[in-house]
């Protein structure tokens, strides 16, 4: 069925559009990093891990993926609030998570906001394990 909905990966024109697109989604935490510069930074360094989803140019879904040489990193995976529960989601999981693989990853991580239960309900169907062994350290 074509719904009219393209996945292609993100270049740097994207990321005004990004940022005005992750700002309507909560659960999205924006902070240190979501600059347009760091932003340019990562999508050059993982052209191919990093995809959206538009729909008449718009953009309605996203998902950043990074790879350190070790381990692969999740960012910003989000789908506008009235595409949810289409497959979305899955989607661009089954794209970075492919795509970091391919890179090398053995192992893959991301973040979610203690309070964001759907995010977990979610990971957690697509076979995500709950880590309760670590935590997380920032500097
Ligand atoms: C998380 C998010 C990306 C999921 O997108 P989505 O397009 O609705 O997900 P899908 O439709 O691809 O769902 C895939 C599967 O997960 C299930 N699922 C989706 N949301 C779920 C939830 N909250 N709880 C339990 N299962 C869920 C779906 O039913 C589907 O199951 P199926 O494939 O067996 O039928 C979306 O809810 C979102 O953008 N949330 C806000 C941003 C956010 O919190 N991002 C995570 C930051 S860490």
């Amino acid at each position: 069925m074509d719904t009219g909905v393209k996945m292609r990966t993100v270049s740097a024109g994207d990321i005004e559009d990004l940022l005005s697109f992750w700002r309507t989604i909560e659960g999205v935490g924006l902070g240190k990093g979501d600059d347009r510069e760091s932003l340019e930074r990562f999508i050059d360094r993982n052209p191919t891990a990093c995809f959206l989803l538009t729909e008449e140019e718009k953009i309605v879904g996203s998902v950043l993926g990074g790879f350190d040489g070790r381990r692969g990193y999740i960012y910003h995976l989000a789908v506008s609030p009235e595409m949810r529960r289409q497959g979305w989601g899955r989607m661009l999981m089954d794209a970075v998570c492919g795509e970091l693989e391919k890179l090398g990853a053995h192992k893959i991580h991301l973040f979610v906001l203690n309070d964001n239960h759907d995010a977990v309900e979610f990971y957690r169907h697509l076979g995500w394990e709950l880590r309760t062994d670590i935590k997380v350290m920032s500097k």
